[in-house]
């Protein structure tokens, strides 16, 4: 459904496409997956068992939006809609469109190269431009922005003075950086990363063609994605991550669905709901796995000491879905969404000491769920970056400004560990001038401190932000054994749970033995489940090891740029 944003506007007549035969309409500025859930088209491929599959992360994270886009494999969240585009749905199993052509790889070098536009990978051009030295920074989106700078798409007409504040910073932010002299290469993915010498190369696919570009510091400044939250439906078209929705909301003006239960944990999921609320979508519930907040003062006390602005946003928000009528239900757990080829009904309960009590099931057609976050931390890993294992995923180990074990690296903001966007603003400047300082220029030690005091602040912050949110009762895995752990390739847990319990298992086993992890997602979702599941049955600590091995390329790519790769320049 197309909604109405203030300060955004349609600027552009709309057009015409097809998608699976029929005559859709999409407008300038819509990804093709905006212009394909506005026109009610849910189901997007085919798995392997025949259920379809629909937008489910909205940041060319899960590929269940992998369609067919004049005979060639796309992500539809990661491409603009076009006129005259022949769309088809993509089948389980189809047969590879063969390359149009083989281009060589182009060779980049560069001083510093950042992978990720969003507030790290921004602010740390932004500390670099004054250095005189030569940055690259590619983002696989066709707009820099990241998650919490998203702007509206190209053809959309803005109106700065009346857009919001979250809006207005990004967009302050991105102009700096055009302007900073930094060479910036939208709709860059990067899919794999080496040691060359002194230097790192990355492999890169841009819009002209492979590209591999060289450098002697990387920043990854990656982001993080949605974690998964495996529940019986939880692959019906219509689920998604609340960023998705968001995404479709802020980049697109598009809403979910018409009626719209957003679930999950953390302050990310009330947003939306304020969001899908002010552009008229009927939001038929919030919730919330962590008890109401006013129940907690301490910590939203420690919350307004380091912010207080923030903390008063988060107040009035609440205020907003209560006034509206909005069903808040905090300490409820998501438990099931139900529904004929799309999702219809989504079911929570109660979460209490001895489990989950008192179902309560709402009728919807779209079901947003945030249940937290996971850092993209596949190519620090893949570089030899020392890992860590927090709060269910692998983080990065690394300093303040983003230094890892590896001498080259830094990693920056949410791709290293969670710590919100204003964290990642500080660390993405810090570890800028860290890396800069690396190749000779002067040092700020007065502008270092003063970041470091920012990093402090937003720290302090996001500590309060999740005492707040940590449920009091911690939500029993609601998985059964029919429960999709593997999305792209079927499998349940009841499978895997089998193989744990044959005998000694470990992660590549089960790969072997099911085919978990090696669809379109490339285990992003189930191998930290898995990796979660099996020191459970061992008795012990999950750990990045636990994961698979790191093998490129971490993000889908055409045969063309692996032939290109295996021909370097
Ligand atoms: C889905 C989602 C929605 C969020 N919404 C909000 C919100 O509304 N409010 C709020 O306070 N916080 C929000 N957050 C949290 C907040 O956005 C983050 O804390 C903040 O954006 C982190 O900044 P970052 O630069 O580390 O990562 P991001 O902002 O996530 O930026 C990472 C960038 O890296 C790019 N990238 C990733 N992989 C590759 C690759 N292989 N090649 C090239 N480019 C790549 C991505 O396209 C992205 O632009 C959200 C987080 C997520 C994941
Ligand atoms: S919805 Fe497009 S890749 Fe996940």
């Amino acid at each position: 459904m197309r909604v109405a944003l203030p300060g955004v506007a349609r600027s552009g007549d709309g057009f015409g496409f097809r998608f699976d035969g029929r005559d859709c309409v999409g407008f300038p500025g819509e990804s093709l997956a905006a212009a394909l859930v506005a026109g009610g088209h849910m189901a997007l491929s085919t798995t392997a068992r025949g259920d379809g599959r629909g937008v489910f992360c909205g940041m060319g994270v899960c590929g269940e939006c992998t369609v067919r886009v004049d005979g060639q494999t796309r992500r539809a969240c990661m491409m603009a809609a076009a006129p005259g585009l022949v769309v088809e749905a993509m089948p389980a199993r189809a047969e590879p469109a063969p390359p149009a052509a083989l281009p060589a790889a182009q060779a980049l070098a560069c001083d510093v190269l950042v992978i990720g536009g969003g507030p790290a990978g921004l602010a740390a051009v932004q500390a670099l431009a004054a250095t005189g030295l030569d940055v690259v920074v590619i983002d696989e989106r066709s707009r820099p922005g990241g998650q919490y700078f998203k702007q509206p798409g190209a053809g959309f007409a803005v109106d700065p003075a009346r857009l919001d504040a979250q809006f207005g910073e990004g967009r302050a932010l991105i102009a700096a950086v055009a302007a900073s002299g930094a060479r910036v290469l939208a709709g860059t993915l990067a899919w794999a990363a080496e040691a060359a010498g002194d230097q790192v190369a990355v492999h890169a696919q841009g819009p002209d063609g492979p590209l591999r570009i060289t450098a002697r510091r990387l920043i990854i400044a990656m982001g993080a994605a949605e974690r998964p939250w495996p529940m019986p439906g939880w692959t019906l078209p219509g689920v998604m991550t609340t960023g998705a929705a968001q995404t479709l909301l802020r980049s697109g003006a598009v809403a979910p669905g018409r009626r719209v239960l957003v679930a999950g944990n953390g302050p990310l999921n009330i947003q939306l709901a304020c969001e899908l609320l002010a552009a008229g979508i009927d939001v038929a519930g919030l919730v919330e796995q962590a008890p109401w907040p006013f129940t907690r003062p301490a910590a939203a006390l420690a919350m307004a000491r380091h912010d207080a602005a923030l903390a008063l946003a988060g107040i009035g928000q609440l205020a907003r879905l209560a006034r509206a009528g909005v069903p808040l239900l905090f300490g409820h757990a998501l438990i099931a969404a139900q529904g004929d080829g799309r999702v219809q009904r989504a079911v929570a309960a109660r979460l209490t000491a001895g489990g989950l009590a008192g179902e309560r099931a709402f009728a919807v057609d779209a079901l947003c769920i945030g249940a937290g976050f996971q850092p993209q931390a596949e190519l620090a890993r893949a570089l030899g970056c020392a890992l860590g294992w927090h709060d269910g995923a692998a983080v990065v180990v690394r300093d303040d400004d983003g230094r890892t074990s590896q001498r080259h690296v830094f990693v920056a903001g949410d791709g290293g560990g969670l710590g919100g966007a204003r964290a990642a603003l500080a660390q993405g400047a810090l570890a800028g001038l860290a890396a800069a300082a690396d190749l000779g220029a002067a040092a700020d030690a007065a502008r270092v401190r003063q970041l470091q005091r920012q990093l402090a602040t937003a720290r302090g912050f996001q500590a309060g932000l999740w005492r707040l949110f940590a449920p009091a009762h911690a939500a029993p895995s609601v998985a059964t054994a029919q429960t999709m752990i593997c999305r792209c390739e079927g499998v349940t847990f009841g499978a895997v749970d089998a193989l744990i319990a044959d005998g000694p298992a470990d992660a590549g086993r089960i790969k072997r033995a099911t085919r978990l992890g090696m669809g379109r997602c490339q285990g992003r979702y189930c191998a930290p489940l898995l990796a979660n599941r099996l020191a459970a049955a061992a008795g012990r600590p999950a750990a990045a090891d636990d994961l698979y091995a790191p093998r490129p390329p971490f993000k889908p790519i055409s045969i063309a740029a692996l032939a290109a790769a295996a021909d370097p320049p």
